[in-house]
């Protein structure tokens, strides 16, 4: 059955990388009908608002979102539109696999696991405020609430199920967020009980991290709030290579967005040397969500032997392949 995805191209980069992906994800034979939206920088300048209101329509009326890197304007006043989107459609899950890939050299082998995050709450609940007189000090507030636990638990429980992974691990603080921390890590403890099959550990996150990069084959999929969940994806993307590397979702009840976790890459856009990597990764996860498992295999296959023969990898990879050449070899890959 025919799919829409709501396209956005996004700012520097991101239109080359979209572009590429697009050719890549048609390669596969999925029938999916590509719906422009703009949101960033260029949306900023021909309509001014950094996510229109006819964005956020269009992705409604889609099946998901495929989306390209987006810069926010640097001064006072202007949001996110990642985070702005995130939180319109309620995208309470982040989805960050890091597997190793043959042919792109890191420091270990053998790394297969995925970080999902809590994506709504924590510490990034937008609750922050200036205590008085003259700024004398600022306070955060995290919020982690019973029902937001519970649902990125079972997510991950869920995952772990779906992906036929046996363990999940908890990365929190509970020893001295004991509230905060410490009802993540309860409400996880309960959520378990429903997955006998599934293994439960914690770990606390300062040693989380050490155990990360000295033994990162001991994880499978790891469930954490916002903060240590954005600190420790970017650790796991460079676990296997890098941002560059790395594809993400973005999901929640009823939509998901799909983007790459790198940037705009201003110090080389529009200069037709980026690699598109990362938002294939990413649309290999969204061919997935939308049923299209076997496209999704296709690409992933595709993809990972483009990497593995190492002849036709952008500058980021020590190739000298443009993205149009990357591309071409992906393409030709996903038809054999
Ligand atoms: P960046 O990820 O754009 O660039 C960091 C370095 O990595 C640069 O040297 C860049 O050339 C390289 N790089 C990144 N992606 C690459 C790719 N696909 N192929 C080859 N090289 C690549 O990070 P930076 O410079 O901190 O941010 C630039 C802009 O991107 C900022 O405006 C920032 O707000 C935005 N940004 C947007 C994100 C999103 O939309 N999800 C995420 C992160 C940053």
């Amino acid at each position: 059955m025919s799919k829409r995805v709501a396209l956005i191209r996004g700012d520097g980069i991101g239109p080359e990388i979209a572009a590429a992906t697009v050719r890549a994800v048609d390669a596969t034979g999925a029938d999916i009908e590509w719906a422009e939206a703009q949101a960033g920088a260029g949306a900023f300048v021909s309509l001014g608002e950094l996510v229109p209101e006819s964005t956020l329509e269009l992705i409604e009326a889609c099946d998901c979102a495929l989306k390209g890197p987006l810069m926010t304007p640097v001064g006072k006043g202007y949001r996110s539109p990642n985070v702005a989107l995130r939180q319109h459609f309620d995208l309470y899950a982040n989805v960050r696999p890091a597997r190793s890939v043959e042919g792109v050299k890191t420091r270990f082998d053998g790394v297969n696991l995925v970080v999902i995050r809590e994506n709504t709450e924590g510490l990034y609940s937008g609750v922050e405020h200036w205590i008085p007189p003259n700024r004398s000090a600022a306070e955060a507030v995290a919020v982690v609430t019973r029902f937001g636990s519970e649902r990125i638990c079972r997510f991950a429980f869920e995952h772990a199920r779906r992906e036929g992974f046996d363990k999940v691990t908890v990365f929190h603080k509970a020893n001295i967020l004991k509230m905060t921390s410490g009802l993540f890590l309860e409400v996880a403890r309960e959520v378990a009980a429903d997955y006998s099959e599934i293994e439960l550990d914690d770990l606390i996150i300062d040693n989380a991290c050490m155990q990360m990069v000295t033994r990162p084959e001991q994880f499978q999929v790891i469930v954490t709030t916002n903060l240590f969940g954005d600190i420790v994806s970017d650790l796991a993307a460079g676990l296997i290579g890098g941002l560059g590397m790395t594809g993400s979702a973005n999901l929640g009840a009823s939509n998901g967005m799909f983007e790459a976790v790198h940037g705009t890459a201003p110090d080389i856009a529009g200069k037709g040397i980026a690699n598109p990597t990362a938002l294939m990764f990413s649309a290999c996860m969204m061919l997935s969500y939308l049923g299209f498992d076997a496209e999704s295999r296709r690409l992933r296959a595709g993809l990972l032997s483009v990497l593995a023969a190492g002849e036709s990898v952008t500058g980021d990879l020590g190739g000298t392949a443009s993205t149009r050449d990357f591309t071409d070899a992906v393409v030709a890959a996903v038809a054999e």
